[in-house]
């Protein structure tokens, strides 16, 4: 049984990714949707159809991870696709966030996504994708989200060495670099109207159509990839010009 599993899928791109799986992967025969709210994953079966597997749990828990591993092996499944999507992010000063949101978003951000690909790549073959969301945030530090662009950093540099490693098996890593979102994701990071300059100003990117091209360029097999003119120009920037002086153009 061919499937896609993806994370973070009971609200914003991760839904968005759903939604677009299904439209067109007629080749899978399940979409495994992960999240922690059970009863959102199944407005999600209901609207889209069975095919739609709710899968319902915290990705940052070891034995919830051990059931769906067991899951893979008991419906004998091929994942053709990984979306490692789930993710937060906070903004203020690394002192003003609390030591245990710090550690919940290395946890979610990178330890998480590390645990979900290390025990899905066995149960995938040749051709398989794996997706991860990364953010725009990976393209400089940031101060005021020094630990969330710093867990995108790694969600980056991972991405980029397991691309090359996975190679041989013929398996494409995408970084998907989005720029801001209307989310959830705001909210949780305390990013309102008003509280920083910066994000008030920066353009908004369309988690749906952010989700259709990625799939599409994964298909393409690109290791990286950023919509909207904007922050194409960023990451040519941020990749020019010295990190200190991007931070300082920066600011949040
Ligand atoms: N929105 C932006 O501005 C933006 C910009 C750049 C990058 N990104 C990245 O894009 C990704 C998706 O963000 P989004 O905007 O779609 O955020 P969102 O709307 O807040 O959605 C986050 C998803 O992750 C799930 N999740 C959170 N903790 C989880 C856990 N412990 N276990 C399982 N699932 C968990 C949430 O579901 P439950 O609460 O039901 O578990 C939800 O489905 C993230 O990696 C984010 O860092 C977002």
């Amino acid at each position: 049984m061919n499937i896609a599993v993806i994370t973070g899928a009971s609200a914003g791109l991760g839904l968005e990714y759903a939604k677009a799986v299904y439209e067109t992967r007629a080749d899978l025969d399940e979409i495994w949707v992960i999240a922690r709210r059970e009863d959102r994953l199944q407005e999600l079966q209901t609207q889209l159809g069975s095919t739609v597997i709710p899968v319902a749990f915290d990705i940052t828990d070891p034995q919830a991870v051990e059931n769906y591993v067991n899951l893979l092996k008991e419906k004998n499944a091929t994942v053709k696709l990984l979306i490692n999507n789930a993710g937060f992010g906070k903004l203020n000063n690394f002192e003003d966030i609390s030591t245990q949101e710090n550690a919940r978003m290395v946890r979610l951000n990178c330890e998480a996504l590390t645990v979900m690909t290390s025990v899905t790549l066995p149960f995938m073959n040749e051709h398989s994708e794996i997706i991860n969301s990364c953010s725009i945030a990976s393209f400089a530090p940031n101060t005021r989200m020094a630990v969330y662009s710093s867990t995108k950093a790694y969600v980056m540099s991972l991405s980029r060495a397991l691309r090359l490693e996975l190679k041989p098996r013929k398996i494409n890593v995408l970084a998907v670099c989005p720029g801001p979102m209307d989310t959830e994701f705001l909210g949780i990071a305390n990013i309102e109207k008003g509280v920083s300059h910066t994000f008030d100003t920066m353009p908004r990117v369309n988690p749906r159509i952010m989700a259709v091209k990625s799939l599409a360029v994964s298909r393409k097999g690109r290791a990286v990839y950023t919509n909207l003119l904007f922050y194409k120009f960023f990451r040519l920037v941020a990749k020019i010009l010295p990190h200190s002086l991007v931070m300082k153009m920066c600011g949040t």
